[in-house]
């Protein structure tokens, strides 16, 4: 049992080591009481209500001047009703008006996991969730909202979602509604969230939280390279081992805001939700409409274990399919290869050296398909190019497979070219603005993904190539940030909807294709990492991780997606040096290395590599194998900060604590350098370890106190692997 009350309106929800706590008062008011350690224990003799100039109070609290909805820590606060921080859910009436008066109703508590329709969301057994959902009501327009909270108790895992219920009988607008809403009333709190750019993506950036609100969000119509869709408060002495913390992701991939304010009392109210910017919602009586997913976690040990729950939650309860936990094949993208520049020939030439040194799997990329030699053509066109691809793709495959190899391929759906049959054809399944001219985005325009048509369209082509020869992997690309919201099926009153409606054809469709093809691996992709959430993770078990095959950017990329995203769903692969995006020059092994803290593969011609190379990468490939397990299902610490250090170091450690896996890169070799240690974490202390190198033993409490010796570094971008197994 998660779920405790004691039907009188206070609800506990108690997981492996937290407790989230939530009354209803005299006046059916929902009061956010606590989120943190496992207490045991009423926490709300806590409150206090101080007499706040300037802060009103409720009619029916009568000359109760310290009853204020504007000073008291609340679950889901309202517009309109004398709270001036910000709401999590505002309506306009019928009327005109926006006050929505929330009060309590009543409760269900259910095992298992509630789902939201057409949205994705964690799922889970009977045996492992519970569901509480709390209804409130505005009685004098009879609106509901309904609060959803899933339980995973083993992960310390808490979801939440929102329903809002007409049950009046005019309708209503929705201007925003938040999935989450959480008052923290005590407590000094920082805040990090990741930000970054095309091919700089998920940078954490850890601030103190000002008075006032500060945000991070996306209105591009995606999760965005810019700001990611998750959010981590955290106690200003946190570390990766100590502290508090607290972290949200939202099970989106479209636009969406996160906001977090400190009050004039110092509370900090944390929200998440759609980009109210960019959405609203006509509500007819009787209908309802159920917010996207967050899912929340507290650790009272840093940010490791903050991972470790959401790498858990994402990897066993969203990640679904065959893939989800399999060993994923180790492929080469031709991309960066040769960009548009291919023919069969080239591409069997590709795969023929690839085959040779271990590779599982051959992925086209972009270009393949009807007029589409550079960026500017062909978008929407999904048929093969026969002057390309002579013979057709299932004549390629055959030939791939002979190799021994399994054959991928990629698609970008969404989109279209303005010069090509499609939008010749149907210019109106664009999005854009009658009588303006639409903004383009790498010479493209936008599918209008709310349209039946159009997703029918997509399934139908897709489909028919995917049946046309043996293909076993997906890529689905997504390149340009959407503008010019309009949708011909739409009358005006509901063009607003539109941003979350092409949401949910999105979803759609990728559960129709998913469904129809289960041995396909899906990858995500949007110019690298601008759509990387758990929305794109419960269709695709893997992303593209960032269009920056760096191996040192990639350390940044890297350690910033792992505060909230497993290794499994980072798709990684060793490039060329120079580097395409940087001019850099890495070691192919420190390319490997960084390559493998993922779904493993290489982009690049490896006819161009020298013998020795050649040797390396048959080495690497069966490296990966041998570690793949560990480094997919095993416990993921980063060790350093590359945005500080000199070195990025991180470990994988198995679950039994028996097997470690150190990785790295060590920037700089100076002369006479002293070697540094680092650090190991999630060990037996009491333990002995062997280097399976070397043979030389080391109590696990060594380790993580004292730290291993950093080897010898020679030249810049040094590689480290060292792997530890217990010896007794
Ligand atoms: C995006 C992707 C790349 C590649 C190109 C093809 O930028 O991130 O990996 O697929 O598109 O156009």
């Amino acid at each position: 049992m998660a779920v405790y009350t004691d039907n009188h309106g206070f609800f506990s929800i108690v997981t492996k080591n937290t407790e989230y706590q939530i009354q209803a008062d005299k006046y059916g008011v929902l009061k956010h009481i606590w989120y943190g350690s496992k207490v045991n224990a009423d926490m709300s003799y806590l409150l206090n209500y101080p007499d706040v100039g300037f802060s009103g109070n409720p009619y029916d609290a009568g000359n109760d001047r310290r009853y204020s909805l504007n000073t008291l820590p609340l679950e889901y606060s309202c517009d309109g009703i004398g709270d001036y921080r910000i709401p999590a859910v505002s309506v306009i009436h019928s009327n005109g008006s926006k006050a929505l008066d929330l009060r309590y109703k009543d409760y269900k508590i259910t095992k298992g996991k509630y789902s939201i329709n057409g949205l994705p969301a964690v799922y889970a057994d009977e045996n492992d969730a519970e569901t509480l959902e709390i209804t409130l009501c505005d009685t004098a327009t009879k609106t509901e909202v309904i609060l959803r909270y899933g339980v995973i108790e083993k992960y310390d895992i808490i979801t939440r979602c929102a329903v809002i219920r007409n049950c009046g009988e005019k309708s209503l607008k929705i201007k925003r509604a938040s999935s989450l809403c959480i008052d923290i009333p005590q407590g000094e709190w920082e805040w990090i969230h990741f930000h970054g750019r095309h091919t700089l993506e998920r940078i954490p950036e850890r601030q103190p939280i000002f008075h006032g609100i500060q945000e991070s969000s996306s209105t591009r119509g995606t999760s965005s390279h810019q700001q990611n869709p998750s959010v981590i408060l955290c106690s200003p002495d946190c570390t990766e081992t100590n502290g508090e913390c607290i972290g949200a992701f939202f099970v989106y991939s479209g636009s969406f805001q996160i906001q977090t304010e400190l009050d004039q009392l110092g509370q900090i109210r944390l929200t998440m939700g759609l980009n109210p910017e960019l959405f609203e919602w006509n509500l007819n009586s009787g209908e309802e409409f159920e917010t996207p997913e967050a899912v929340m976690t507290y650790s009272n040990k840093g940010f490791s274990k903050l991972s470790y729950n959401f790498h858990k939650i994402i990897r066993e309860n969203i990640c679904r399919g065959k893939y989800k936990l399999a060993e994923r094949p180790v492929l080469i993208n031709n991309w960066e290869a040769t960009y548009f520049d291919f023919d069969d020939e080239k591409i069997l030439k590709i795969a023929e050296q690839a085959s040779k040194l271990g590779v599982d799997m051959l992925v086209l990329d972009d270009g393949w398909f009807g007029k589409r030699d550079d960026d500017n053509s062909g978008l929407g066109d999904w048929f093969v190019n026969n002057n390309k691809i002579h013979g057709g793709l299932k004549s390629l495959t055959e030939k791939i497979k002979n190799m021994g190899m399994k054959f991928g391929i990629w698609f970008e759906p969404e989109m279209i070219s303005e010069d090509s049959e499609l939008y010749r054809k149907h210019p109106d399944w664009a999005i854009q603005i009658p009588d303006r001219k639409p903004m383009r985005g790498r010479f493209q325009l936008v599918l209008d993904m709310s349209r039946e048509d159009v997703q029918n369209y997509l399934f139908d082509v897709m489909s028919k190539i995917l049946k046309s020869a043996d293909i076993s992997y997906v890529k689905w690309d997504m390149n340009r940030s959407i503008s010019d919201w309009y949708s011909s099926e739409l009358d005006s009153e509901h063009q607003g909807e539109l941003p979350h409606r092409y949401m949910l054809g999105l979803y759609a469709l990728l559960e129709r294709l998913t469904g129809e093809f289960p041995d396909i691996l899906f990858e995500g992709c949007s110019g690298g990492g601008g759509r990387f959430d758990a929305g794109m993770l419960y269709y695709c078990p893997q992303i593209w991780c960032s269009d920056d095959t760096d191996a040192f950017e990639r350390t940044k990329i890297q350690y910033g997606t792992s505060y909230i995203y497993p290794v499994s769903a980072v798709g990684s692969h060793v490039s060329t040096v120079p580097n395409h995006q940087t001019g850099r020059i890495t070691p192919i092994e420190t390319r490997a290395v960084t390559a493998m803290a993922g779904s493993f593969g290489y982009e690049l011609d490896l006819n161009t590599l020298s013998d020795d190379e050649k040797t390396a990468v048959t080495e690497q490939i069966k490296r990966f194998k041998k570690y793949g397990s560990l480094i997919h299902n095993g416990n993921y610490y980063r060790l350093t900060n590359p945005l500080k250090d000199k070195s990025a170091v991180w470990s994988y450690v198995s679950e039994s604590m028996d097997e470690i896996l150190v990785h790295g890169i060590i920037y700089r070799t100076e002369p006479n350098m002293n070697r540094k240690t680092v650090k190991l974490a999630g060990l037996d202390e009491s333990a002995e370890y062997m280097n399976t190198e070397n043979g030389k033993f080391y109590k696990g409490s060594a380790l993580m106190n004292g730290g291993i010796l950093l080897p010898e570094s020679w030249g810049d971008y040094y590689p480290i692997e060292i792997h530890l197994i217990k010896a007794n």
